[in-house]
């Protein structure tokens, strides 16, 4: 063996004996999305989907109602602690914060948005293509606050969570008469929503984005607003939303498993919201719950945002009993079920 070869050969041992280098911990929490995981972007927008009123946050830091849709902390206020973040991912709307706060974590999910246009307009909120714009505006002020190199690594090791796609079909498809359901069977809609789904990842992956959580949709037959519209089943679950949910989440699933494929360099997780909602909402007593057909605020079979106010005498005064704080949003308790869930299922391979 010459001496070349042996250099060579020592010089590659050193190689693969060098310790395998954990992957970069998450750097920040980048949330887009709807009302399972907006922290206030609609606080200031002239739309009737807003929360930040009492009771609603009456179990968040300080009792303050900050425009999340819960008596407290959404889902990805827990999976950001969980990553040894701040506890809660302020909305990038909320003038009480800056740059540096957004830093570690930042929300540009809006209530009542979807993956489609139409969706958006519905009740005048944001939509999803104006959320990625705020984005490129976030890294440009990262970039300003940081340093272009500095700002570039938090973005790429920073995990990216998307949750969105239930407005679509209840709040549009099958609300909106003459549009979207004239137009598309469902599961035409829901290719079309994957389809949407698709670029925006790419686009994301074009921006910067290595690691992502696409979050699926509930069981959304299970939501109290929808259980109380199907009286004649005696409040049961719709179980036609729910398989609607199901067969989207199918196709989401295989999304993710394509992208993944195609995205060099780039990890997307499927976060499984559905199964662990469906298993509450089947067995609640198992998970510490009294209630999981109606919820906690007001009469809890159909109020939410408006309707939910502090003169109802009915809200209850533990929400930690219930399944659900409105008539469409988890409770706090809840809220850190699906993200323990999701933590300990799906998002492992980032920790
Ligand atoms: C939604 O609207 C934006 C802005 O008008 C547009 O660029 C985008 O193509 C639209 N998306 C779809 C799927 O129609
Ligand atoms: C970039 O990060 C390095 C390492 O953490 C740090 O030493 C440096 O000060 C940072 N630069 C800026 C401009 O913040």
């Amino acid at each position: 063996m010459s001496l070349k070869t042996l250099v060579l050969c020592l010089s590659l041992l050193q190689i693969l004996l060098r310790p395998h280098k954990a992957s970069a911990k998450v750097t920040a929490i980048i949330v887009f999305g709807d009302s399972t995981v907006d922290a206030g972007n609609n606080n200031g927008l002239s739309t009737i989907l807003k929360s930040n009123f009492e009771p609603y946050g009456r179990d968040f830091e300080g009792g303050r109602p900050t425009g999340r849709f819960s008596n407290g902390r959404i889902p990805t206020d827990f999976i950001s602690e969980a990553f040894g973040l701040k506890p809660s991912v302020p909305a990038y709307l909320d003038p009480a914060y800056g740059i540096k706060d957004f830093a570690t974590g930042v929300c540009f999910a809006s209530a009542g948005t979807g993956y489609d246009n139409a969706t958006s307009d519905v009740l005048s909120v944001i939509p999803l293509w104006k959320e990625l714009d705020y984005f490129k505006d976030y890294q440009a002020k990262l970039k300003s606050y940081l340093g272009d190199q500095n700002a570039t690594a938090v973005l790429s090791e920073a995990l990216y969570v998307m949750s969105i796609g239930t407005n679509d079909f209840l709040e549009n498809y099958y609300s909106i008469p003459g549009g979207r359901a004239a137009q598309f069977t469902v599961q035409q809609y829901q290719d079309f929503l994957v389809g949407i789904s698709e670029r925006f990842v790419v686009e994301l992956y074009r921006l910067g984005a290595r690691k992502l959580d696409l979050t699926g949709v509930p069981p959304m037959g299970c939501l109290p607003l929808e259980r109380a519209m199907d009286f004649m089943a005696g409040s049961a679950c719709n179980e036609e939303y729910n398989r609607v949910s199901r067969e989207f989440n199918r196709k989401l699933e295989a999304l993710v498993g394509k992208l993944n494929g195609r995205l060099k360099g780039m990890r997307i997780a499927y976060g499984n919201a559905y199964e662990i909602v469906s298993q509450v909402v089947q067995k609640p007593d198992s998970y510490g719950f009294e209630n999981a057909g109606v919820a906690c605020c007001a009469t809890g079979v159909f109020e939410m945002g408006y309707m939910c106010n502090k003169m109802n005498p009915f809200t209850c005064t533990d929400a930690n009993k219930y399944v659900f704080w409105d008539a469409f949003h988890p409770t706090e308790k809840m809220n850190q079920l699906v993200a323990n869930y999701v933590m300990k299922n799906n998002l492992m391979v980032f920790m």
